[in-house]
């Protein structure tokens, strides 16, 4: 696991935004996975930016969604397939039929589930994989006890991401629906590259948890850890839990200049 601190979110943003281009230059019919929530929202705005000005392309690229919510009808603006689209896939040239979501409005959510994971396997897995973590530890939509060996499948969101996301439903938890369809746990494992984002002091206890704690259910982000290839980019204010700081840092400084991430 890499963990590279910034001093802001933007260096982490742009840091991410390498990896992606780097992917999308070196993989044809790149295989995105797509992260919503407000973490990844600058990087988004720089990929955007690298297109519109330097003719970023994503139009070999397809893409998945790492979860939506359960009970909201697929038009609604916080539905997870519409936040993308406003903040990033309507701004870039992927095609449409190429952006995947878990539907979440189905009438037969177990089948809409097993869908989701052949949608997944049809298009040879994900390449590169965005997520952010949840202040409970989550990942995707996988609340604590959710099983390490978890595909996607309906789940229930706690109180605390309820909480979290009403912000999104005009500070009303009574607005912010109660169950998603999410990834799970195994189906990121999955992913060829995971890329983590975390940002801000909220983040700090969880993300130190799930980087230098033990493996647990409990902090679903903690199973990166079983992950081969898993980059880190986080601030300052996030990175204040960790006890290895110095060492992240001073790793990072002197990264060979041929080793890419
Ligand atoms: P946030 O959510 O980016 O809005 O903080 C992250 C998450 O819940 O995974």
């Amino acid at each position: 696991m890499e963990i590279v601190i910034n001093d802001t979110p933007e260096i982490a943003s742009i840091l991410a935004s390498d990896i992606v281009e780097h992917a999308l230059t070196a993989v044809e019919g790149l295989v995105l996975g797509l992260a919503t929530g407000s973490t990844p929202l600058a990087m988004y705005r720089e990929l955007i930016r690298r297109h519109v000005e330097s003719g970023l392309s994503f139009i070999t690229a397809r893409a998945f969604l790492l979860d939506e919510y359960v009970g909201l009808p697929n038009d609604h603006p916080e539905a997870y397939r519409q936040f993308i689209a406003r903040e990033f896939t309507d701004h870039i040239d992927l095609p449409t039929n190429g952006l995947r979501s878990p539907d979440g409005a189905a009438d037969d959510l177990a089948a809409a589930a097993q869908d989701y994971e052949q949608a997944i396997a049809d298009a040879g897995g994900v390449d590169v994989q965005i997520l952010g973590i949840g202040s409970d530890g989550h990942i995707g939509f996988n609340e604590p006890s959710s099983s390490l060996g978890s595909r996607t499948r309906l789940k229930t969101l706690t109180n605390k991401t309820r909480i979290d996301n009403a912000r999104f439903f005009e500070d009303d938890i009574g607005k912010v629906p109660r169950h998603c369809m999410t990834q799970g746990i195994a189906t990121i494992l999955e992913a060829r590259h995971l890329v983590l984002l975390a940002f801000g002091e909220a983040k700090a206890r969880p993300l130190a948890l799930a980087v230098e704690g033990p493996i647990t259910a409990m902090i679903p982000a903690s199973a990166l850890q079983l992950h081969p290839h898993v980059t880190v980019l986080v601030d300052d204010a996030a990175a204040s839990e960790l006890s290895n700081a110095d060492y992240y840092r001073e790793t990072f400084e002197h990264k060979p200049r041929w080793q890419t991430f």
